[in-house]
């Protein structure tokens, strides 16, 4: 017998293939095709994330799956469809490019859809599915269906905020990234990548917002005893543009000498302020030490401690007994 989630699959799955055969296969597509060409994406690239447009229309989708017998239930649960209290029905995703989101064994649990304007302040740039039977947003890993066997290879995950930073660089050769796409990182999230590497590298936008959603990433990332290294990139820029704007090559590059662990980040953080600032310096000392603190593993946790004495050219046994006494307020 059929169960509930069974039907939630296939109807995502009829989806997926309907709104890549309007991007292939109608007129309307072009504008979905040309918007992707000038994003640098390739037909193969398109073909594996298995990219699509839904049309700028108000029930394309719902008016083909129901002609097609899929139950309105079922669309409705998934949030293809959206159900007025009138009962009048129509598409949640117009005129939007379709990134279809898939669980760790390939199948199409939600979408992402992004709209093609520019800067259009009425709609959000992006529209996600909402959560569902199938869809847990926090144990959903954009890309880590088609990164798995690379993270395994490489034993290192890249990470990214969003959907265009991992096809990017999936599309430059480095098939080991995943975002978190929409949410900040979660628990769930980490264990899933946990199955494939203990290694991960942050990789997000070179903002406020991205520097910040890195913290507190690290910091889950440490807690769950997972190796963190972080890569920054220039103002303004976001792991996509940065790919689009100076090669794969150089961007590989880049990737290897801008790599830092949590430490060195954290000290580049705050070293600006905390240079020739005591206050400044010890506030920094005490961020790197709670972060330190997190950690699970006494060893590890020791060669930090030892790689922090010398960085703020500060006694161990000084940052050992702060993290004591973090442990003593419950940290
Ligand atoms: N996001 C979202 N809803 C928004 C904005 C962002 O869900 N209104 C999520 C998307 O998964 C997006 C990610 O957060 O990919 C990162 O956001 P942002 O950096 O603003 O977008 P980009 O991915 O860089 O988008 P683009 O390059 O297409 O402008
Ligand atoms: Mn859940
Ligand atoms: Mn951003
Ligand atoms: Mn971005
Ligand atoms: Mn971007």
């Amino acid at each position: 017998e059929q169960s509930e989630r069974d039907s939630l699959f296939i109807v995502s799955d009829f989806a997926a293939k309907h709104y890549v055969q309007r991007l292939h296969h109608h007129e309307q597509g072009s504008i979905g095709q040309s918007y992707l060409k000038q994003r640098g994406l390739s037909a193969n690239t398109i073909k594996k994330f298995e990219l699509g447009y839904s049309l700028d229309e108000w029930t394309d989708l719902t008016d083909t799956a129901l002609k097609a017998g899929y139950k309105q239930q079922y669309l409705e649960a998934t949030g293809l469809t959206i159900v007025k209290e009138e009962g009048k029905k129509y598409d949640r995703f117009r005129g939007r490019v379709m990134f279809p989101i898939h669980n760790i064994s390939g199948r199409v649990v939600g979408f992402g859809a992004r709209t093609l304007k520019s800067n259009d302040k009425k709609s959000p740039k992006y529209l996600n599915s909402p959560e569902s039977d199938i869809y847990h947003k926090s144990h959903v890993l954009y890309g880590l269906f088609q990164a798995k066997q690379a993270m395994r290879l490489q034993d290192m995950c890249y990470m990214v905020e969003g959907y265009l930073d991992v096809l990017s660089l999936f599309q430059g050769g480095i098939e080991n990234v995943v975002a978190s796409s929409g949410t900040s990182l979660t628990e769930g999230q980490i264990k899933l990548i946990s199955r494939y590497t203990q290694n991960i590298t942050v990789l997000y936008d070179g903002d406020a917002a991205g520097i910040k959603a890195s913290l507190r990433g690290i910091d889950l990332i440490l807690e769950l005893g997972l190796n963190v290294n972080v890569v920054t990139f220039p103002e303004g820029e976001d792991p996509d543009s940065y790919i689009q704007k100076v090669g794969d090559t150089a961007f590989k590059t880049y990737l290897k000498e801008h790599a830092q662990d949590f430490i060195s980040f954290k000290t580049s953080l705050y070293a600006k302020e905390a240079a020739g600032n005591p206050v400044k310096k010890a506030e920094a000392i005490k961020e790197v030490v709670a972060s330190i603190a997190k950690i699970p593993d006494a060893i590890k946790r020791t060669v930090f401690f030892r790689s922090c004495s010398l960085i703020f050219d500060i006694d161990e046994q000084v940052l050992i007994s702060e993290y004591n006494k973090m442990h003593l307020q419950g940290r």
